[in-house]
């Protein structure tokens, strides 16, 4: 039941309407037992110093922050934690006495999920795509102690702008290539390969993958944070390779376990998060 001291949690973005995160985060709360609720807003990109001043000024507890506004967020707030310091973005706002501190659990998510099945410590890795989403899965691994790591990007002066901030911030080497590389003599050794670009995202679930299973070895462990839908067709080659496959979902849930567990101060049961995303998305498992 909501009341007077009810403490309300959020996501700002636009388009907010499809945001699977609401299910996940009142989910959790309601099976600890927590006073909490946490509720949509959207944001027009215009109005987001608005929104944030709003937010403090409401008493609203904690934001989680997405498309577009997770760089341009940092101007509004107080404090940045490392991650979010490095990457750049923001995608949770943890509102408190002294003031708006911004976090970014994208990247820790994404290792989360890949270290269900094998930690990425000493790992070598591969990349694919240089936005985003890339950066903040390029800063986790390398803090995370990744072995080595090759960015491929259709783009390469996108790559190595990444490579370039990589190297500034954390004075670790990387390897950079375009599309145009023998991908399948550079997986060989490959452990894990992560795709970060929007190929075979709905609605354009045929668009080829970069990566076919005749390029994979079975060893390869394959993620792709796509999961719209679950099963893209990097994951089919994949499966098709015998290759280990991380869906996207497990991204998604894992950024949302490290938001809540930010703001307050608990882990909460995977097994919520895990089945509140399966009843948005109409799923029995994943
Ligand atoms: P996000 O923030 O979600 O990571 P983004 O910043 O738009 O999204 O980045 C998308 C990445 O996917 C980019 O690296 C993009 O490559 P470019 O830098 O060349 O634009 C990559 N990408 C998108 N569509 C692609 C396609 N059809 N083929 C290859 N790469 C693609």
């Amino acid at each position: 039941m909501i009341t007077g001291k009810t403490n309300v949690f959020g996501i700002i973005g636009d388009p907010v309407e499809h945001s699977l995160s609401p299910g996940m985060h009142n989910a959790a709360f309601n099976s600890i037992g927590l006073d909490h609720i946490y509720v949509p807003f959207k944001v027009k990109t215009e109005e987001l110093e608005d929104a944030i001043n709003g937010a403090r000024a409401m008493g609203i507890r904690g934001l989680n922050v997405t498309i577009p506004h997770k760089t341009e967020v940092i101007k509004y707030l107080d404090y940045l934690d490392i991650a979010a310091g490095l990457i750049g973005a923001v995608n949770t706002i943890e509102f408190g006495e002294n003031g708006a501190i911004g976090h970014n659990t994208d990247g820790v998510g994404a290792i989360r999920a890949i270290e269900d099945f094998t930690p990425v410590k000493e790992k070598k890795i591969m990349v694919l795509g240089a936005g985003g989403a890339a950066r903040a899965i390029a800063f986790q691994l390398l803090l995370s102690e990744a072995e080595s790591l090759v960015i491929s990007n259709r783009t390469i002066e996108k790559a190595q702008e990444l490579k370039d901030d990589l190297i500034e911030k954390l004075d670790q080497e990387v390897i950079i290539t375009d599309l145009g590389i023998d991908l399948e003599k550079e997986l060989e050794d490959t452990d894990i390969l992560i795709n970060t670009t929007p190929i075979g995202m709905y609605p354009h679930i045929t668009h080829k993958p970069l990566v076919t299973a005749d390029m994979m070895h079975k060893d390869l462990i394959v993620n792709d944070i796509v999961y719209n839908p679950l099963r893209t067709g990097l994951i089919m080659e994949a499966e098709k390779a015998g290759a280990k496959t991380i869906s996207g979902i497990k991204m998604l849930m894992y950024q949302g376990i490290e938001s809540f567990r930010i703001w307050t101060g608990i882990e909460p049961p995977i097994d919520v998060f895990q089945s509140a995303l399966l009843k948005e998305m109409n799923l029995e498992k994943f």
